[in-house]
């Protein structure tokens, strides 16, 4: 069918309007409520609807990483690998896809390399086909490692830019980092736009670029935050952009992405149609309508755009992670001041991109900076290793009279800081024997050691209605008290 209508309208101008049409990667259901919902939606309210989704002809789906793996055992009780297989089981054609924080995996620092080796291995064989992978300093030495896996294991290895604005980041800047991704075997490159900053006028010329001199496929990643988000996804379109990513309307906009069925409409009749029917998508939007209410209570989309995006370059999500920090020390005032305080810290530290986990560290500093009535004169133990450069090299030089504030006379590490982790497997198979029941609990122990050892022992306790909870960390099998 498709080759007679190849013919029917004109071979060649069906080819310019087959290589201009826009695809759209769905994240619904991982950064859209990791986003608008603080990461709590079950599995149980995304199976109903899977199918329909699988359906659509989106590019891809991303269904998995990013806070998703820590939310669901910390939060719901959920296994998160049985989450992917699951999903992997209703999805059947459409392509699922992660978001992997490089030598962070899903967690919050880095791991030696034999964990990241087994956690892609496995990533894979339960139902991942594309990892979006990026480091929050664009270091790519704690890129490598993930890339070289997915490619070993059949995955597509897409390479990130973490996007952000600072003298340091021109287009010069972002040419040389990507050429480098691609020299890695970057089979795709992603602009990540966590902040929603980029600009549509930026979106173009980046993406031209891209698309130009590096000549890979090019994925833009916007959140909607500051208003921008639709506009940037138009002109990139002009500039020859792959994929796009979107979320269903009513999961969509606010902190969230571009709405897919905003896109749609937009490409309708044009060079850049998608192909998607907007009927179904209607319906689609209907059953999380209902779905959102369930969790009103994390509801965090007050539904505008946040000025203060535009005004500092500060993610939404940190803004509230400051509401509720200087709540708690009763200094709710210092608000603005905390605010301004964001990027003098940043400059401090080598500009490095707002994204987890830098954005913590910096947000946390600036915070602790203006509570104390002193810079740096109250450090936390993150931005003592940030100084001590384990978490990789920052885009541009750190302040050094900042660091010797910090860290003294010590020496900063140079090389990759991975190559400082010992092997991590071994130890912990032996630590959590007694509780999991597969490499992959294994892995989700070593992630989360706490969080994980808790929900195995839960686990466990359910299934044999013994509280298991008492026995000794050591693993040993001897000491059971039944309740
Ligand atoms: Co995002």
């Amino acid at each position: 069918m498709q080759d007679f209508a190849f013919y029917a309208l004109g071979g060649r101008e069906q080819m310019e309007k087959l290589e201009k049409q826009i695809k759209i990667t769905d994240t619904t259901f991982r950064d859209a409520h990791q986003s608008l919902l603080a990461t709590r939606m079950k599995i149980e309210d995304m199976l109903p609807i899977a199918e329909k989704m699988d359906s659509i002809g989106f590019h891809s789906m991303e269904v998995w990483g990013g806070a998703t793996f820590d939310s669901c055992m910390r939060f719901l009780n959920e296994d998160p690998w049985e989450r992917l297989r699951l999903l992997r089981k209703s999805i059947k054609k459409t392509k699922l896809q992660m978001l992997l924080r490089g030598q962070n995996l899903v967690g919050y620092r880095h791991y030696a390399d034999d964990v990241v080796e087994e956690f892609i291995k496995k990533a894979i064989s339960n139902g991942i086909d594309i990892l979006r992978i990026f480091d929050a300093l664009n270091d790519v030495r704690n890129m490598e490692k993930a890339m070289a896996v997915t490619k070993r294991e059949g995955g597509h290895a897409q390479a990130t830019i973490s996007y952000t604005i600072s003298s340091f980041h021109d287009m010069n800047y972002y040419m040389k980092l990507s050429q480098t991704l691609k020299d890695m075997g970057a089979d795709s490159i992603c602009i990540k736009d966590m902040a929603g900053l980029i600009t549509p006028v930026m979106a173009y010329e980046l993406v031209k670029n891209l698309k130009e001199k590096i000549q890979l496929p090019v994925q833009l990643h916007c959140h909607y935050t500051s208003g921008m988000a639709a506009m940037s996804y138009l002109k990139a379109a002009e500039a020859g952009v792959d994929v796009i990513d979107c979320a269903i309307s009513t999961m969509a906009n606010a902190t969230s992405q571009p709405a897919d069925e905003t896109m749609v409409a937009t490409f309708e009749n044009t060079a850049y149609e998608t192909g998607l029917n907007l009927e179904k998508l209607s319906e689609i939007a209907e059953y999380f309508k209902v779905i959102r209410c369930k969790y009103k209570q994390f509801d965090a989309a007050d539904g505008t755009v946040d000025v203060n995006v535009l005004r500092y370059q500060i993610p939404g999500g940190m803004i509230s992670n400051f509401i509720s920090q200087l709540q708690q020390a009763n200094a709710l005032d210092k608000l603005p001041l905390v605010l301004e305080e964001v990027p003098r810290v940043r400059a401090d530290f080598g500009y490095p991109p707002l994204v987890t986990p830098s954005s913590q560290i910096i947000g946390s500093q600036a915070a602790l900076n203006i509570l104390a009535g002193d810079r740096y004169k109250m450090v936390t133990n993150e931005v003592k290793n940030y100084m001590k450069g384990l978490y990789g090299q920052p885009p541009a030089p750190i302040n050094e009279e900042v660091r010797k504030k910090i860290i003294g006379e010590e020496a900063p590490i140079t090389g990759r800081p991975a190559d400082y982790l010992p092997p991590q497997m071994e130890e912990a198979k032996k630590e959590i024997a007694f509780y999991a029941e597969s490499e992959e609990d294994v892995l989700s122990y070593v992630l989360f050691p706490l969080v994980a050892k808790k929900f195995l022992e839960e686990r466990l306790s359910s299934k044999t209605n013994v509280d298991y909870t008492l026995v000794g960390g050591d693993g040993s099998k001897s000491i059971i008290y039944p309740v």
